[in-house]
């Protein structure tokens, strides 16, 4: 168990290199059971969550090297074979469950427990099940295990309720291999799709229309290898950015694709801070004072709900009352109440937050109730008079790699305490 010690810590400055996206590696890690021959994956962040999705593939016959250092991981199916995958690993990541796609295309048969993550909502898995069975396949839920078969999937039109980005995720998975077209409508759009799309098709899947509302998958028989590299992480970009901002610093962050940030550059810059955007990197030049802003987060390429509560951090130092409507999950608003120890002034109506910005808040202590909440209470301690402590420091080390490593590098007063 870990605490970060944070002190007020203003004018970060520096170069920060942000990894290759998190929530694009672990589908695509789950793409890997796919694969035949030797592939490797470039641009890795070596991170829990992507630890625990390379022990779930090694369980089930898929040999991994790692290599921290070059970032990569070079993966082998030779000996893969299928079995029911430990509950204890299942449990410790939702994405564990795009496993039930890509299994089910490569083996027609899957058994999986329901899986776990942060707890922002009551996360259910009806779409990724709905579409299994539209391509037909059997679904038995029994024991808390879900067991799901079929000889031989066929491509169907599947629309989707909602466009969740697991679900789309999960569906091109199971469909890739199918017999016929599959069509799906209403899907995702995030980048973190298009970069999947963008592996399978390396391997010799036919996949057209990522990126858009309707995704079309025509089956083929046998895939192969490739050579793929992970996309910069956007969240973790706008959280530096949004750090930048807060502190009123000045940071030059490295690796960076500002098509995916657009949503968050723009509220950035609606609260007065100055940006320059270029081709692989971003700088942020923050002010001593900035306005208050209204967010409703959307589904991309609406303002991401992963940055959500790092805005909420920044909206408790604005000038003015700022409201944030969080429509995608029903319980984000967490740390607000952790927010609220430090001194901000943030009451929650349903799903909206009103934030009526304060002129300081002090150091205190704090939880990290999940992993971007734990992000918001980074930005706030070094913002805060005196020290913040911040414990379950385990879900920040989910999605930010060597996070106080960065921090320091910039600037920041913070130590990392084992307890
Ligand atoms: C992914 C991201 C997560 C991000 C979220 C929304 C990964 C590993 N995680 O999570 O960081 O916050 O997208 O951008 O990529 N829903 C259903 N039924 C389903 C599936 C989802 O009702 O079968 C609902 C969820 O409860 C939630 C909403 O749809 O309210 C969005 O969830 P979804 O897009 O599926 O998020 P994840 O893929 O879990």
């Amino acid at each position: 168990m870990g605490k970060f010690l944070i002190e007020k810590s203003l004018n970060i400055k520096g170069d920060v290199y942000i990894e290759g996206a998190k929530n694009s590696c672990l589908p695509i890690l789950a793409g890997a059971i796919l694969t035949n021959g030797k592939t490797t994956i470039n641009k890795v962040p070596f991170l829990s969550d992507i630890n625990i999705m390379c022990s779930l593939l090694e369980e089930i016959g898929i040999k991994i090297d790692k290599d921290e250092k070059n970032k990569t991981l070079n993966i082998d199916t030779k000996n893969i074979f299928n079995k029911e995958l430990s509950y204890s690993l299942v449990n410790k990541i939702r994405a564990s469950f795009l496993l039930a796609g890509a299994l089910l295309a490569r083996f027609g048969k899957v058994s999986i427990q329901m899986p776990g993550g942060c707890s922002i909502g009551v996360r259910p898995i009806d779409l990724h099940l709905k579409g299994f069975k539209a391509l037909g396949a059997d679904i038995k839920k029994e024991h808390g295990i879900i067991e799901i078969e079929a000889k031989r999937l066929v491509g169907t039109e599947i629309y989707l309720d909602f466009p969740s980005v697991g679900a789309t995720e999960n569906i091109i998975l199971a469909s890739v291999l199918a017999k016929g077209e599959t069509i799906i409508s209403n899907c995702a759009t995030e980048p973190e799709i298009v970069d999947l799309i963008e592996f399978l098709n390396k391997i010799g899947a036919k996949i057209e229309g990522g990126g858009t509302e309707t995704i079309k998958i025509k089956g083929v028989d046998t895939l192969n290898s490739c050579n793929h590299t992970i996309i910069p992480d956007r969240i973790e970009a706008g959280t530096f950015l949004t750090l930048g901002a807060a502190t009123k610093g000045e940071l030059n962050i490295l690796n960076v694709n500002c098509e995916h940030l657009k949503a968050v550059i723009s509220k950035l810059k609606e609260i007065n801070v100055d940006i320059e955007e270029k081709d692989n990197s971003i700088k942020v030049f923050g002010k001593n004072i900035f306005k208050n802003i209204d967010i409703k987060t959307m589904p991309y390429p609406g303002f991401p709900t992963d940055m959500q509560p790092q805005f909420m951090s920044l909206m408790t130092l604005a000038n003015g009352t700022s409201i944030i409507n969080e429509t995608i999950f029903e319980n984000r608003f967490m740390h607000a109440a952790e927010l609220g120890l430090m001194g901000a002034d943030i009451k929650i109506e349903g799903s909206s937050a009103i934030i009526n910005g304060v002129k300081k808040i002090t150091g205190s202590k704090v939880k990290a109730t999940d992993l971007r909440a734990g992000a918001a209470l980074i930005i706030a301690g070094l913002c805060a008079e005196g020290q913040t402590e911040i414990s379950d420091i385990y879900h920040i080390e989910r999605g930010y790699y060597k996070i106080e490593e960065k921090l320091k590098n910039i600037g920041a007063n913070i130590k990392r305490i084992n307890y």
